[in-house]
């Protein structure tokens, strides 16, 4: 299959980069070094300044190594330039946000374009003379050089952001890139499927497979696809004690509807429970979790018998970040998800997803039959509710989330306003206020509300929810959340917060 390398220089759309190509039909990689195997490379865009001695580098000697054709973006539009000894300094003045670019439209980069089109522009430094033998393809009235061609190498290079919607014509550059590269549009979801199903088959035969299912819709799919493909393989699903109003007969319905065996469910609230006595700190908390996580998985598996594999739910960007962890900034939280697992039973891993993205993920379980509405849940922690109890855990407490919970997700389905929303949940405050209800005066806990939109979860806003909505929360959570006097509302984006209280 025809394939696009795209390099990552630290900017935040490089993912997005990928997953357009991947719309537009070719696959994408995102990649550190070249490879003959590209028909092509995009330089991302990055926070560096390209004249610092620590901004990302493109490994030596690229251009003379590299034949196929090659678009840079932002930050990669520059190091092309200066590779090629053009000069980049700072503008100016800073230019961001919608502006008007004028184009040559009779580049092949932009075969089909207006010759005045709409961009997305974020920068500061700029291309500020050409290299020999390149010619300018775009300006606007602050970026003389805002875009540029090498036919004869196949160079090209944008200042502004292609693969972001407020760049409509965007998919149209991307897609005459991918002409220029001469690649074949192979990558299509549906053929995927049979030939992963096939490719398990294969690998696996008759060996046996283990797998932890979270009820995330990454887990699910993947156990989908394992059995699909009548491999011999065996589902734990670990109830902590600390999931969600009905979240373990749902998951359990969800893989006996599908015709699922071997879907063990372990009951185990106490062992959790008995764990958080008395733990606050939130790291510690998710780093217990995670543990008793492994030890009770380990021990069911060897219940169940021996295994050869270890299947696991992880998506592309998850082996991105953990392949670059260097790359990427410091870890703010410790991550636990039912799939970063036990490295002490030895067992080869099967990744089924390893190399979809998330809104791939979505399809692929709709193709197989997942309901609609799990495959499009909001994202929710490993540590499940202990993460949003603002304190210790006690089982009095995680029975008022929950409660506070179900409430909120009601409300905001029949608001129609879910599918808007990265993530809408209540977090518990375990400091007491006064109250009062009826003619007593209360002292009582606090729900804090948290709703955001994002398009990755790097960087969020909170949402500007209807007063009618939030009040409909409150009066519901106060009148039927026995132990809840007050509620907040969160107005915190992120950064400086994070998603997750903990
Ligand atoms: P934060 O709180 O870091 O969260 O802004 C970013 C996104 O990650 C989710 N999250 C987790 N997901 N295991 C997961 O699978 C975890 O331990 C975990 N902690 C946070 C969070 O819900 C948000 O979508």
């Amino acid at each position: 299959m025809d394939k696009i390398g795209i390099f990552d220089f630290g900017g935040q759309y490089c993912h997005l980069i990928a997953r357009r190509i991947r719309d537009l039909g070719v696959y994408a990689d995102i990649i550190y070094e070249p490879s003959d195997e590209y028909k092509g490379f995009i330089l991302s865009g990055g926070p560096g300044d390209v004249y610092t001695d620590q901004a990302p580098k493109l490994p030596e000697n690229f251009f003379l190594d590299v034949e196929v054709p090659v678009l840079g973006i932002c930050y990669g539009h520059q190091m092309i330039a200066q590779a090629h000894g053009g000069e980049v300094k700072k503008g100016e003045e800073r230019e961001y946000g919608k502006k008007i670019a004028e184009l040559d439209s009779s580049s092949p980069l932009f075969f089909n374009l207006s010759k005045r089109e709409q961009v997305w522009m974020s920068h500061f430094d700029q291309v500020a003379k050409l290299p020999d033998n390149f010619e300018t393809i775009g300006k606007t009235n602050i970026c003389p050089i805002a875009a540029y061609q090498n036919l004869e190498k196949n160079v090209f290079g944008v200042q502004f952001h292609p693969e972001v919607i407020h760049t409509p014509s965007g998919d149209r550059i991307l897609e005459n890139f991918i002409e220029i590269t001469e690649s074949k549009k192979e990558w299509k979801l549906e053929g995927w499927v049979e030939s992963k199903i096939d490719q398990l088959r294969s690998e696996i035969k008759d060996k046996r497979v283990i797998m932890g299912t979270s009820g995330g819709v990454d887990s699910s799919v993947a156990a989908v696809l394992l059995s699909k493909a009548d491999i011999n393989a065996h589902f734990i699903y670990v109830d902590t004690g600390l999931m969600r109003s009905k979240e373990t007969e749902e998951v359990s319905n969800i893989f006996k509807n599908l015709g699922i065996e071997n879907f063990h469910v372990v009951e185990a609230e106490d062992e959790f429970l008995d764990n958080l006595i008395g733990i606050i700190n939130p790291e510690e908390k998710r780093k217990i979790i995670g543990r008793k996580f492994i030890e009770i998985f380990e021990r069911e598996a060897k219940k169940i018998g021996n295994f050869d594999y270890l299947g696991q739910g992880t998506i592309y960007p998850d082996r991105i970040e953990s392949a670059q962890p260097s790359k990427h900034a410091s870890i703010i939280k410790t991550h636990h998800n039912v799939g970063g697992l036990p490295e002490k039973m030895s067992l080869n891993l099967v990744e089924p997803l390893k190399e979809l993205y998330k809104d791939e993920v979505r399809r692929i379980g709709k193709m197989l039959g997942l309901p609609e509405k799990f495959i499009n849940r909001h994202p929710f922690p490993g540590p499940a509710l202990a993460i949003r109890i603002l304190g210790e855990v006690t089982k009095d407490r995680v029975k008022i989330l929950r409660n506070a919970d179900a409430i909120v997700t009601e409300i905001i389905e029949a608001s129609g306003l879910y599918n808007q929303l990265w993530q809408i949940f209540p977090a518990l405050i375990t400091v007491k206020s006064v109250g009062v209800m009826g003619d007593k005066r209360t002292y009582d806990y606090m729900i804090t509300i948290r709703a955001v939109e994002s398009i990755d979860a790097m960087t969020a806003d909170w949402s500007k929810l209807p007063y009618s909505v939030l009040e409909e929360i409150s009066n519901q959570i106060i009148n039927k959340v026995s132990g809840i006097n007050r509620v907040l509302y969160d107005i915190t984006s992120k950064p400086p917060g994070t998603i997750e209280y903990e």
